[in-house]
């Protein structure tokens, strides 16, 4: 296999997004758009990745950087079309002279098994683009092909009437030999309807000079453009639904699959439930015969066989929920390690600690974990009892078996076994009441 690089274009303004936050970040899936170009560009063997951002975002830069390191990055300054955008990482790839795979940042279902007949294509070509046959080819660039070979591209804005009518449309993905692309790139003028630099134009300059120019294609859905805040909308409704057939497939258990939102990498195994209206942030694997109930909200956890979670319950980052423990409404769970068969049914909130197998946490418990400066662990033994409303105030451990009562505020640790109350004694005055009503009766009686 010849070695490969790819260039991943990020710099455009992404003005139609209309959003504050550069359109490259946008997520599809919990995962922005950009991660996805990259991990695409990884799981086809690219050994190095030049992502081009603007220096009018510079979170882009960070953004690849953070995940690439320092000479992942070329700027583009000021961005004056993708032609130009691929010239800004020719010094970043000088020396190299394998395969160059040029994909857009904002091509976010794009995957390795999409891209994959391109490369077919380009062994046996100079320059390979890959296509795609759009439904409603709108404003994508038109392919105008003569048997297999492609001719030229012409971008919608710039086509005759007959040529948008093409139904062969640009994905943006390209490949050929690094040399020969920053050769062509360099000839690319800007007398256009945009007055860019268009990367699209490599292909009439490559005819011009003899060389072969093919087309691969790929099914439309993987190759959606992202423009408009629609657009990603749109996406990731797409995404939605492959991740939604996937786990059915999978034998994962889910009445209501359009009402249940994954992310990328969402793991559930064959014979969970999903109940309907059940959100999955990134990082969640929940395992065989657990249930997730509806309307609960769940991001970087874990849920082990047997448990049931929700309805209404949020788990955050670090929540562990062990087998056949259930975590019920209004029950909020954050970096807590929760034992098997533990029970939290109602209205807590558990955050920064443990909770010992079979223990039973009572209704309106809290886990005080931050003192306004530094967050503190609570450690409930295997078998306590937390009487319903108890104050937990970290850094405290409840023994096992210990019980708390209900309504204590604990902020010293409890012995395994014992019963801590924290509560004043209870005053009763026999009659009270009725007197009371009486002397209001008087009151309001009319003169
Ligand atoms: C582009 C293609 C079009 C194709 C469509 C597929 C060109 C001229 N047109 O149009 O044929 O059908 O994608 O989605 O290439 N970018 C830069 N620097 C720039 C301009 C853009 O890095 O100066 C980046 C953008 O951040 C984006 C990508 O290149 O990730 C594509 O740019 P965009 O303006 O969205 O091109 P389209 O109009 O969608
Ligand atoms: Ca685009």
């Amino acid at each position: 296999m010849a070695e490969r690089a790819a260039v991943i274009l990020a710099a455009g303004q992404g003005t139609r997004m209309r959003s504050p936050l550069p359109k490259v970040l946008h997520p599809v899936g919990g995962r922005a758009m950009l991660d996805r170009a990259i991990d695409a560009a990884q799981a086809l063997g690219c050994e190095k990745i030049v992502v081009v951002a603007g220096a009018h975002s510079p979170e882009v830069a960070a953004h690849a950087r953070a995940r690439l390191g320092p000479d992942s990055v070329a700027i583009q300054d000021p961005p004056l079309g993708t032609g130009h955008a691929v010239r800004a990482a020719e010094g970043a790839l000088s020396g190299f002279t394998g395969d160059v795979l040029v994909s857009y940042a904002d091509t976010p279902l794009l995957d390795a098994a999409a891209v994959a007949p391109l490369f077919e294509a380009r062994a046996e070509a100079h320059l390979a683009v890959l296509g795609f046959v759009a439904a409603d080819p709108g404003p994508y660039g038109r392919l105008v092909l003569e048997g297999e070979r492609l001719l030229r591209i012409v971008e919608a804005k710039d086509a005759s009437a007959a040529e948008l009518q093409i139904a062969h449309c640009n994905s943006g993905v390209l490949a050929a030999p690094g040399p020969l692309l920053f050769e062509l790139v360099a000839e690319v003028r800007n007398e256009n309807a945009k007055g860019e630099y268009y990367l699209t134009d490599v292909v009439s300059l490559a005819n011009g000079r003899g060389l072969r120019v093919v087309a691969a294609f790929a099914p439309e859905a993987r190759v959606l453009g992202v423009n408009s805040q629609a657009e990603l909308a749109a996406a990731e409704a797409v995404f939605q639904q492959s991740q939604r057939r996937a786990a059915l497939d999978r034998g994962v258990c889910m009445p209501a699959p359009e009402t249940v939102m994954f992310s990328w990498d969402t793991e559930l195994q064959p014979g969970a439930t999903v109940e309907p209206n059940v959100v999955f942030g990134p990082g969640v694997r929940v395992e065989t015969s657990a249930r997730i109930r509806a309307f609960s909200h769940l991001e970087g956890c874990h849920v082990a066989p047997g448990a049931i979670v929700g309805p209404y319950a949020r788990l955050r980052p670090g929540a562990d929920i062990g087998p056949d423990a259930h975590i019920g409404n209004f029950v909020e769970v954050k970096n807590v390690a929760v034992g098997a068969g533990a029970k939290a049914n109602h209205l807590s909130y558990l955050g920064d600690g443990s909770v010992g197998a079979r223990a039973n946490i009572g209704a309106g418990v809290i886990f005080c974990n931050y003192d306004g400066f530094d967050k503190h662990r609570t450690e409930v033994g295997d078998d306590a009892f937390i009487g319903s409303n108890t104050a937990l105030v970290a850094p405290v451990k409840v023994g096992a078996g210990a019980y708390t009562g209900s309504g204590s505020v604990i902020a010293r640790n409890v012995a395994p076994d014992a019963l801590a109350l924290e509560r004043s004694a209870q005053v009763e005055k026999p009659g009270w009441a009725a007197r009371f009503r009486a002397m209001k009766a008087k009151l309001r009686r009319p003169v």
